[in-house]
């Protein structure tokens, strides 16, 4: 047992401390910027929550809250205490702006009405053709809707920004001017082409062959914009039903119109935009999902803010019609990237890896020509794959080298490229 002292040692006196003292034992672990760093972070604060004051409240676009803003015990309750509403539409409004204004209704097609409003709406909420919700005893307008969206075309919009910047696509610098050109410019300053009277393109096809960036630069374009992103693939509006798959593209230009900025982007067109033949094989109601983009495309202001963007990789089968100026007039083409490009996508791949420190990227580059962006990375990873077998925790040049020997020259047979340099 370990013996204790038998005699503490007495405490010594405390001197208290006095304000110096203290001062010195606040500035103790502060930096000699803190003071700063300090005042700038409340400057900062503050301009925020001016900003913030100024723009006002953010409406979510679909009347929803955000699930952590739900009130479940006080919505449960007032279910119970108010009746349901039916869903009618107004169509017509007599003598608005006047104390005895009437709404006339329409429930479903079966039942029209003439009504007035409960003591709750305003009358200035109520517009003609908007949805309302009634009662079912006097059919009374209680509540003003916003208009119908199928929720699978509302679950298409890309809410959180995609982590991707323009930083991290190597080479394309021409295609990239181009692009933002035609997405950035007339939102950001739709005044220049109001005063040369020119409509700013609509559309914008982006071809090239499968991994060189297409679907990359568009992430790209949704981090960099604040406008409403949609996202589509092709594919998604092929539906089982006839006449569905063009209720879907009439439904989120609808969405997009009720935005007040917003790029629409349907990847892989061709599943939808191929060329209509007159065999009969063709499938017709692929080719009304396509027209019915056309006619949308046609229905739109070029000075309002839908920008389109498509992506492709066969665009010799698309139909002319979509690709005719007009509807999509730019048209990028996204090429192999050349000796620069690659040598740069090696970098932006090699930035987030583990890899010895001088790695001659150029000499790399040069040893995969005719290469697309996608092939690179699978030489990263590959290489990263050699590095693990031999327990190693960077990767070296080496590895590279002999990723590139199995990726690039043992794989080629797999490579899309060549297909697309025949077809097109
Ligand atoms: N220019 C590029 N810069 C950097 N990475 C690229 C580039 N092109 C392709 N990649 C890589 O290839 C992957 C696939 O590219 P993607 O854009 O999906 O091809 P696609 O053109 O077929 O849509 C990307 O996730 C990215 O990692
Ligand atoms: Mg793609």
């Amino acid at each position: 047992m370990p013996s204790k002292p038998l005699d503490e040692p007495e405490e010594p006196d405390t001197k208290p401390l006095d304000d110096a003292d203290i001062s010195i034992l606040k500035t103790y672990g502060l930096g000699p910027y803190a003071d700063k760093v300090k005042s700038m972070d409340k400057e900062l604060t503050d301009l925020v929550g001016k900003i913030n004051k100024l723009t006002g409240v953010r409406e979510s676009d679909t009347g929803l809250a955000q699930p952590s803003q739900w009130d479940l015990a006080a919505d449960k309750q007032m279910q119970q205490e108010e009746q349901p509403l039916q869903v009618a539409r107004c169509t017509k409004i007599i003598n608005p702006g006047t104390e005895e204004a009437k709404y006339i209704i329409n429930i479903r097609q079966y039942a029209k009405y003439v009504s007035g409003l409960s003591d709750k709406v305003a009358p200035t909420d109520i517009e003609e053709g908007m949805r309302v919700g009634v009662d079912r005893q006097k059919y009374q307008i209680h509540l003003p809707l916003p208009p119908k969206i199928d929720p699978s075309v509302t679950m298409m919009t890309v809410e959180e920004k995609p982590d991707i910047t323009y930083n991290d696509i190597g080479g394309c610098k021409e295609q990239l001017d181009r692009l933002r050109e035609v997405v950035e410019m007339p939102l950001l300053q739709p005044e220049r082409f109001v005063t040369l009277g020119i409509d700013p393109p609509k559309g914008v096809l982006l071809y090239g062959p499968p991994g060189t960036g297409k679907t990359l630069t568009a992430r790209a374009v949704a981090n960099r914009t604040d406008a409403c992103f949609i996202c589509v693939i092709g594919s998604e509006l092929v539906q089982k039903y006839v006449g569905e798959g063009a209720r879907m593209v009439r439904e989120l230009f609808q969405m997009a119109r009720s935005k007040k900025a917003c790029i629409l982007f349907i990847d892989e067109v061709d599943a939808i935009g191929g060329s209509r033949g007159d065999d009969a094989t063709g499938d017709n109601e692929v080719q009304r999902t396509m027209l019915e983009i056309v006619n949308q495309l046609d229905g739109f202001d070029a000075r309002g803010n839908i920008k389109v963007l498509m992506a492709t990789n066969r665009p010799d089968t698309l139909d002319p019609a979509l690709t005719r100026p007009g509807r999509l007039d730019r048209k990028i083409e996204f090429n192999l990237p050349d000796l620069e490009g690659r040598t740069q996508i090696f970098q932006i791949h090699a930035k987030v890896m583990n890899m010895d420190r001088d790695i001659r990227f150029e000499l790399l580059a040069r040893l995969c020509p005719n290469t697309t962006g996608a092939d690179i990375r699978s030489v990263c990873t590959e290489a990263g794959m050699f590095a693990i077998r031999a327990r190693r925790k960077s990767i070296s040049e080496k590895d590279l080298i002999e990723a590139i020997n199995k990726v690039i020259k043992g794989y080629s047979k797999f490579s899309a490229t060549p297909k697309y340099m025949v077809y097109n």
